[in-house]
């Protein structure tokens, strides 16, 4: 069983970065500059927000904050949006989910401007990623499918199979994985909540990479898999005892793996790595840099 240790590749991918910034700045241009909009106190987002601030700082990126209460108007969360989308000196535009249950998270995401959505949720970057095009893509998908890139982890024409439909990261990486990409061309099926039983461990037990998304402490156990597998954990779930795991069951079940992400360290920190990744593409866009 070998680690594919999200950490260390987000610390490589996000000092490529820092030098790709610092040769930017010191040519004259101003440092790349990412706004996170944070509604409300919801302990996981407040994790992930300082996480992305911190990553930031390491790529030499400016970062700025905008917290907004939970009792927030919709209408108002829409002029805000507004302003950094006409803000100049705004690279690129996270609104950090979920949002309070009276604001429809829809009209959000459809209201950032696309060329500063670095998370690719924006139904042009979405549609654009679905169809090969040059897109900002989703982050933990894009963080995925760098992180099996960085350790060779062969796709092309591998079964992969997904668990879990989510907007953000099970629909997304069912697209990239099938797409003619570079790290693509796989076989893949898309499983969720509706997928009977039985189907579902027919699909896993001959899967050769199997991405699992679902939020379930211990949904993955070791009799679903096949000896060799390759297992990604995208859950990150808080127990009482206050431990973080993901959605697999990590200790039966590594063994059985050639490869697996661990929580923590694994797509958590290509979350956030991807997203820099992004907001640089924004920044070289704006100023027609390669
Ligand atoms: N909430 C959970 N994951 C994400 C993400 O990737 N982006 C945003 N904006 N919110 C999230």
């Amino acid at each position: 069983m070998n680690l594919l240790d999200g950490k260390k590749c987000a610390e490589s991918l996000v000092a490529e970065i820092a030098r790709k910034v610092a040769g930017y700045t010191e040519s004259g241009l101003r440092t790349p500059h990412m706004t996170i909009i944070l509604v409300g106190e919801h302990a996981p987002s407040e994790s992930y927000v300082k996480s992305k601030i911190a990553t930031s700082g390491l790529a030499g990126f400016e970062s700025t904050l905008l917290r907004f209460p939970e009792t927030i108007r919709e209408s108002e969360l829409l002029a805000k949006i507004k302003e950094v989308n006409e803000d100049p000196t705004t690279d690129g535009l996270i609104v950090q989910l979920p949002l309070p249950k009276h604001i429809n998270q829809q009209h959000v995401i459809n209201a950032i401007a696309p060329e500063k959505d670095i998370d690719g949720f924006h139904p042009a970057n979405f549609g654009r990623m679905t169809l090969g095009q040059k897109a900002f893509r989703p982050a933990t998908a894009y963080g995925i499918c760098k992180l099996l890139q960085f350790y060779g982890v062969p796709v092309k024409a591998k079964h992969c199979v997904v668990i879990g439909r989510s907007n953000i990261v099970g629909k997304p990486i069912s697209i990239m994985l099938s797409n003619d990409f570079d790290i693509g061309n796989a076989t893949v099926t898309l499983t969720h909540i509706e997928t009977p039983r039985e189907l579902l461990l027919d699909e896993t037990r001959r899967a050769d990479i199997v991405i699992v998304a679902v939020g379930i402490p211990g949904f993955v156990t070791a009799d679903m898999v096949k000896d060799g597998v390759v297992l990604i954990d995208v859950g990150i779930n808080r127990l009482e005892s206050g431990k973080i795991v993901g959605d697999v069951d990590f200790e039966n079940v590594a063994q059985k793996c050639s490869w697996i992400t661990p929580v923590p360290g694994g797509v958590g920190r290509m979350t956030v790595a991807a997203l820099m990744i992004n907001t640089l593409m924004a920044y070289q866009n704006n100023f027609n840099l390669a």
